[in-house]
């Protein structure tokens, strides 16, 4: 089904994220009948560009990362809905003409006042470009107006608040929709169902059948070229205040009422606030391991340290790894320890989450077996898509031996690598008023909350950075934190 015709405001048209995901994402959409003809997108950036220009780019993008092959006639229709304007976001009088624009836009291709501005910027400029939507009268319409943001949604709780409060002058809370990329993964939004309608797991989802669980969100990659943002974020603040622990609050979530967007953030808000918070700099210590990679080599190719990359300060105590283990704090999780982990330079690129079963009660039949291992399942959401589970199953032969199996849905397998993006998922999602898999303002506020506290304790000049080499599995202490529990990281792949 279509979406609700729209002006796409792409705001840092000319950017990374517009070039990689977002023109893609568009075309997709718009080939699968997702956007019918009454769109229009607006590329918009500082830099003077024609019309002509701004196709072109869209044409080089589109040829490059969407998993479509581009046809000659589809292109051409597609293109006649893209325009350029260059746009200085701090004057109000290039706002007024967007708006005359906009009604040429309305006009011409039949959309109903409906407005989607995508801000793919920096965050410190979400709030004057708020004002100037208003102040240069683009939220003057009959039909809706949706704000979409990249992430990092501020630095910390206290200018996440500020931010808050700009756009809250502006929109409506329901009227945002924060984007954490993570949650429009096809596997992440099948933890719901995987949870929810199978007896199987429903039953055992709680700390008397459940060990341990593990999340992995491992990148091969370093810093490239985004040493500057970098170095002043760290994985702290990149992957675990959003991704990790959207993904975390996805796993531990109860059951929301129904199926609706504010119920179920809800319940994930609820799993963020019942984790543990640490009440001192000793306890971050013993349960968070911040490290930062030195020079090393992943499939024979020999990789710089972390200090040496571009636009890196080469005293940067910035942290490119983090892992920790933290505790849901309620009826359901208590005694569960959660262990996360998130780091650039690793050996593999993949998001995992493997939850680890809790072995039988002993019992006569099978006392004292070492051969028998915990059951597991493994949800893989990153390249490979799919679930599997192990269990125990008798060797074949007369030896009485038991293994591990695995049975395994290969999801990645069975589409290819044709599944969708999560960004036309999300702007799918977001132009039709549909904010499940965005972030609310309580879940961000948070998950800021949460983290600021270990970012708190590493300001601490005494505290330790570890260090690991690149392509290796991050800083030792993070094995120890599960050893000493008498657990290990079940190997990803
Ligand atoms: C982004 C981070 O949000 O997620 C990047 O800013 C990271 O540092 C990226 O590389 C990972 O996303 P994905 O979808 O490639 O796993």
């Amino acid at each position: 089904i279509a979406a609700a015709g729209a002006v796409y405001y792409l705001f840092g048209a000319t950017g990374d994220l517009a070039r990689r995901k977002l023109f893609p994402a568009l075309f997709s959409l718009y080939k699968e009948g997702k956007l019918a003809e009454d769109f229009a997108v607006v590329g918009l950036a500082r830099r003077p560009r024609t019309n002509e220009q701004f196709r072109e780019d869209v044409h080089e993008s589109i040829k490059e990362f969407c998993r479509y092959k581009v046809d000659d006639a589809l292109w051409s229709k597609f293109a006649e809905h893209f325009v350029y304007m260059p746009l200085d976001i701090n004057n109000v009088e290039g706002f007024r003409e967007l708006k005359g624009l906009t009604e040429q836009l309305d006009a011409k291709f039949g959309i109903p006042g409906n407005r989607l501005f995508y801000l793919a910027l920096a965050p410190d400029l979400f709030g004057p470009v708020s004002f100037n939507l208003r102040d240069g009268g683009l939220l003057e319409t009959q039909g809706w107006s949706r704000l979409v943001i990249e992430k990092p949604f501020g630095y910390d709780l206290e200018s996440a608040r500020k931010l808050n409060k700009q756009l809250n002058q502006v929109f409506q809370e329901e009227q945002i929709y924060r984007i954490d990329h993570y949650l429009g993964k096809e596997m992440v939004q099948n933890i719901q169902v995987l949870r929810f309608s199978n007896a199987f797991f429903e039953p055992l989802w709680n700390n008397k059948h459940i060990a341990n669980v593990q999340i992995t969100l491992a990148e091969t990659v370093g810093v490239e070229e985004r040493g500057g943002y970098y170095d002043k974020s760290g994985a702290l603040r990149d992957m675990v205040q959003n991704h990790l622990l959207q993904m975390l609050s996805m796993i531990a979530m109860e059951p929301p009422s129904r199926l609706h967007p504010e119920d179920i953030r809800d319940e994930k808000v609820k799993a963020l606030r019942s984790l543990r918070p640490f009440a001192t700099d000793e306890e971050v210590a013993r349960n968070v391991v911040r490290g930062q990679y030195t020079a090393g080599a992943l499939k024979g190719k020999d990789l710089t340290g972390y200090r040496e990359e571009d636009s890196v300060n080469p005293e940067s105590k910035t942290e490119t790894y983090v892992g920790a283990r933290v505790f849901v704090d309620n009826f359901r999780w208590a005694g569960v320890p959660f262990y996360i982990r998130t780091g650039k330079r690793l050996p593999v690129k993949t998001t995992e989450v493997v939850i680890e079963f809790k072995n039988v009660p002993d019992n006569v039949l099978f006392a004292n077996r070492h051969d028998l291992s915990p059951n597991l399942l493994v949800i893989r959401v990153n390249p490979m898509e799919g679930i599997y589970i192990k269990i125990n199953a008798k060797k074949p032969g007369v030896d009485n031996v038991i293994q591990p199996v695995s049975m395994e849905f290969c999801q990645s397998c069975q589409i290819g690598i044709n599944t969708p993006e999560a960004y036309e998922r999300l702007i799918y999602d977001a132009a039709r008023g549909e904010s499940t898999y965005f972030t609310r303002w309580d879940e961000v506020a948070q998950a800021w909350a949460f983290v600021d506290r270990m970012a708190q304790a590493w300001r601490e000049d005494n505290s330790e950075l570890h260090t690991y080499a690149a392509g290796s599995w991050g800083p030792a202490r993070m094995d120890e934190m599960l050893e000493e529990d008498g657990f290990f990281w079940w190997p990803v792949n």
